[in-house]
């Protein structure tokens, strides 16, 4: 557990006070505790022993340099979706090679860029689509090289009692992935090509995972395809299997495995299936940054009625949407004392966005409100999804290593939204 409190009960991030935050750079605040975010890296790189292996850290779970460049650090590569997480990691100093690029619709401006870094291009694209491959190719042969280039198939697993419908990709009604029933065609495809190599095949079944079965079952699909594709054939090119990512994360709801045990299962799995020669990719997001980073807020008013004691926060739907999206509890304790230590009484926290889902649900809270609160496990999917809805400009981040503020990033200001706004669509 990232939080702790000290002596006269402030609440601490690492070892950073989180009062700190409150003075500069005011609220609502991200802070990231970057020495908790290496350790995870480290830790999961350390899990595969001296297995091949590559963790690609799914960038858009926390996009901010300093968090990426820890990862890095650490030996790990990048997931990417989109052109610009892949400038992004490159900025981090992320190799191309231990880039991964997944998504449903890449545009060829995209396919480009991911094609003309380095020496090769990226590591692999990922394709996710039969129809994806003549583009891709199209694209290679333009550029005048030969893409690497890996299936992502759709495992097609039921996931329903796994997590929530949202982050749920690997069943056959998700738009993820190449069907399981194409994926011999699309490994013709790629293999017909004298534009593209095929360096891998992967899966990535959903997020938020808090057990292994789910994510071993589909594994299995994966390694169970990759196991027959090569009784047809040599399939020299080939490096990796990709297990995808996906590792819960304890909300307060429970512990979930760690992201080892994860890698150790799907190893194992890799193992049986006679594939142990072959790098094994994880591509986990979450579990390497959610418990490293709060969003802290202060508490603006309070208000009684019939229905709940509300408690009116400075950070809104716009700075954290996984409760409003996803009906999703993150904890909020309060930053001066441990709510236990006091009367505390059931507090419903809400934000300032005028829509009823800006919503964090009831918290147990000294009855007395607290001046400040933090919202936990906030490090992944919190800023990333942030937006300006309201005329709220995006929440600042703070960084911290060795207990110590050591960056942090400019807020907006009201009058520049508002200029800004109010000159749209003026020629
Ligand atoms: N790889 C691919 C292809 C993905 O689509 C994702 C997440 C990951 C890796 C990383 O998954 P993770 O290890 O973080 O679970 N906004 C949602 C989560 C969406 C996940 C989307 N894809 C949330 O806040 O819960």
């Amino acid at each position: 557990m990232p939080l702790t409190r000290d002596a006269s009960g402030a609440l601490l991030l690492g070892s950073l006070p989180l009062q700190e935050v409150l003075s500069a750079p005011g609220t609502p605040a991200y802070v990231y505790d970057l020495d908790g975010i290496a350790t995870a890296a480290r830790q999961l790189d350390q899990a595969f022993g001296a297995a091949p292996h590559l963790v690609c850290y799914a960038v858009k779970a926390n996009t901010a340099g300093a968090v990426v460049r820890s990862i890095a650090a650490q030996g790990c590569g990048a997931d990417v979706v989109s052109g610009a997480e892949l400038l992004v990691a490159l900025a981090c100093g992320i190799e191309p090679d231990r880039i991964v690029y997944s998504g449903v619709a890449k545009r060829n401006d995209e396919i480009d860029r991911a094609i003309a870094c380095g020496a090769r291009g990226i590591g692999a694209i990922q394709i996710e689509s039969v129809e994806e491959i003549a583009r891709i190719q199209a694209r290679a042969r333009a550029a005048g090289t030969k893409a690497r280039v890996s299936v992502r198939v759709n495992p097609n697993v039921d996931l329903t009692e796994a997590t929530h419908a949202h982050i749920a990709t690997g069943h056959d009604e998700a738009k993820f992935g190449v069907p399981l029933d194409d994926a011999f065609d699309a490994v013709r495809l790629v293999g017909e090509s004298p534009d593209l190599m095929l360096v891998g095949l992967g899966v990535h079944a959903g997020s938020q995972f808090t057990s292994l079965e789910p994510y071993l079952e589909s594994a299995r699909v994966l390694l169970h395809l990759v196991k027959d594709l090569r009784a047809l054939g040599p399939f020299s090119g080939l490096r990796f299997v990709d297990t995808g990512g996906g590792f819960g994360v304890d909300y307060g709801q429970g512990a979930s495995p760690a992201p080892a045990d994860f890698v150790r299962a799907a190893r194992q799995e890799q193992e049986a299936h006679g594939l142990g020669d072959l790098a094994l990719y994880v591509e986990p997001g979450r579990s390497l940054v959610a418990a490293h980073g709060v969003l802290v807020a202060r508490v603006i008013q309070s208000k009684v009625t019939t229905a709940a004691r509300w408690l009116m926060i400075d950070a809104g739907m716009n700075d954290l949407v996984r409760p409003a999206l996803y009906q999703a509890r993150h904890r909020i304790v309060p930053l001066d004392r441990d709510a236990a230590d006091v009367e505390s009484v059931a507090w419903r926290v809400v934000g300032p966005v005028c829509e009823s889902s800006d919503d964090f649900g009831e918290h147990l809270l000294p009855r007395a409100p607290p001046a400040a609160v933090a919202i936990l496990d906030a490090g992944a999917y919190g800023y990333t999804m942030a937006s300006e809805y309201n005329g709220r400009p995006l929440p600042v981040e703070v960084f911290a290593r060795g207990g110590k503020i050591v960056s942090k990033t400019e807020r907006g200001t009201v009058e520049a939204w508002a200029s800004e706004r109010a000159r749209a669509g003026e020629g």
